[in-house]
């Protein structure tokens, strides 16, 4: 088991995991190709219904095995099988649905006799309805009580984010994260499944690494991670973006005071939370709040001031998510649309 951790493989996944004698995995996180056609470079993309729907319950069958009594497991999947695979978990494996999420993201592909396709289903399981991990302190965001009204009743911890998850564009070429892989998942949504349902230390697989997402936002956030993919260019590519993962740098600009995967949190929270810069920083509570969730999550010994997070929000300006060229008042309309 040793031999797996820290690794990107190069195999078909249903045979490296085969292999595998015992349960070792805390979360299983899975992006499978969705038999829509796509193009990689190694694996065909248009399997016949049956055969894809064979493969599914194969690969699935060895991640549950793989699971641990406690673990998680999210599936990523189009809607052409997003309703076969909750029955394959649900009906043949007897795990738990805890949350049908919608990934929704701008930027979907246009279309003309029917509407633009613009979400992925992330189904998100456990094998135990009892046992499981979900630190939901990691991923609360501000409460629209406590971003709009200044209420005193508010929780003070936020609020947990909905099942409809609006806040992670898809990854387009302006991104400094962009590996050049077709399908390459945002950072940020796997550091939010990452965070709650895993502890430190945990084990994570990605039978499907593609561009390595997985296991790069694992190893940033300390866990150990498992990923495989078919092909060995896509392998050895997420090889080097894990290596260079080392240190937890991400985009942005480091410096001492701000080290890169503290820019990286400053930015995950502020896209996670959609209030506009100019108010945030004009807001003395909003901004104690966003500080406070910022240190909970990079557990500094010597947390940022108010003042800190302020200035280096400012200073990030125009690398900030596009939020800031958003009034207020119509950013947080936007919250509601979906
Ligand atoms: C949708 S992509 C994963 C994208 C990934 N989540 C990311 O963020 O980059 C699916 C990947 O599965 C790989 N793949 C297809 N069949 C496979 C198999 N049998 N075993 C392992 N990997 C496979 C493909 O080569 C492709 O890279």
């Amino acid at each position: 088991m040793q031999e797996l951790k820290n690794q990107v493989l190069c195999g078909d996944c249903v045979e490296v995991l085969r292999a595998v004698p015992e349960p070792f995995a805390d979360l299983v996180f899975a992006d499978p190709p969705f038999n829509i056609g796509y193009k990689y470079d190694k694996y065909h993309d248009d399997r016949a219904s049956e055969h894809y729907l064979a493969w599914t319950r194969e690969w699935i069958g060895q991640c549950v095995r793989l699971l641990q009594p406690h673990g998680s497991i999210y599936i990523a999947i189009g809607d052409e099988y997003a309703a076969h695979i909750k029955l394959i978990l649900e009906d043949e494996h007897r795990l738990t649905l805890r949350n049908w999420i919608i990934w929704h993201y701008t930027f979907g592909q246009q279309t003309k006799n029917k509407f633009a396709r613009s979400h992925t289903h992330v189904l998100y399981f456990v094998k135990d309805a009892k046992n499981f991990v979900f630190h939901d302190e990691a991923v609360r965001v501000i409460s629209d009580r406590q971003k709009k009204y200044c209420d005193k009743r508010a929780n003070p911890a936020g609020k947990m984010p909905d099942d409809v998850w609006n806040e992670y564009p898809r990854i387009c070429g302006t991104f400094s994260e962009r590996t050049g892989f077709p399908c390459q998942m945002p950072e940020s949504l796997l550091a939010r499944i990452i965070r709650v349902s895993s502890n430190e230390g945990d084990w994570v697989l990605d039978p499907f690494c593609g561009s390595g997402t997985t296991a790069v936002v694992a190893h940033k956030l300390r866990r150990t991670y498992t990923t495989i993919d078919v092909s060995e260019t896509y392998a050895q590519a997420a090889r080097v973006r894990t290596r260079e993962a080392e240190g937890l740098p991400v985009e942005g600009n480091g410096s001492p005071r701000w080290p890169e995967h503290a820019d990286a949190e400053l930015r995950w929270l502020y896209s996670e939370n959609k209030i506009a810069v100019g108010h945030l920083c004009a807001n003395r509570a909003l901004l104690s709040l966003f500080t406070k969730k910022l240190n909970g999550r990079l557990q500094k010994k010597q947390p940022y001031t108010i003042r800190d997070v302020s200035e280096r929000l400012k200073s990030l300006g125009s690398k900030l998510s596009p939020l800031d060229k958003v009034s207020p008042v119509r950013m947080e309309a936007s919250s509601f649309e979906h």
